[in-house]
């Protein structure tokens, strides 16, 4: 099959990489780079477990072409964190206990975060609205909700 270079910049490292022109920048992450943190669940854009950010912008990884992507800045969960110091929405999660299983978490913090940056926190129901994508199976959805709304302020 085709492939391509592409270079793009993970969690503030450039990286250059080849991969077959098919490939996800969710595969990517996960079986090329070790970032296995975005998780794989519906691949099909339909749950939000593979959420992370292209130059600031929410996508489902998984629909995300990575020959799309040169020259693009990818955030995912393992760089949230500064160091020891969890992210404000890592830290909300934890005293929220915003999770029960936690497969949906990183998405679910990734997708907090863009919707913090929107500005889409004015009420509950705007964050459990403009956060529709990412399901939660567990049903913690008024934590989840708590969680964005005390990190937003
Ligand atoms: Fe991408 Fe479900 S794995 S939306």
């Amino acid at each position: 099959a085709p492939s391509s270079r592409v270079s793009l910049t993970v969690n503030g490292s450039r990286r250059t990489v080849t991969v077959d022109n098919r490939t996800s920048l969710l595969d990517l992450l996960r079986e090329q780079l070790g970032l296995t943190g975005s998780k794989k669940g519906c691949n099909a854009g339909a749950c939000g477990a593979c959420t992370v950010l292209v130059d600031g912008r929410r996508v489902n990884s998984c629909l995300t072409l990575t020959v799309r992507l040169e020259g693009a800045e990818v955030s995912t969960i393992e760089g949230l964190a500064d160091g020891d110091e969890l992210h404000p929405l890592q830290q909300a999660f934890m005293d929220e206990d915003a999770f029960q299983c936690g497969y949906c978490t990183p998405g679910q913090i990734m997708s907090g975060v863009g919707c913090i940056k929107e500005g889409h926190t004015g009420s509950p129901e705007e964050i459990r609205e403009w956060m529709s994508g990412n399901i939660c199976r567990c049903g913690c959805y008024v934590k989840i909700v708590r969680a964005v709304e005390q990190t937003a302020g």
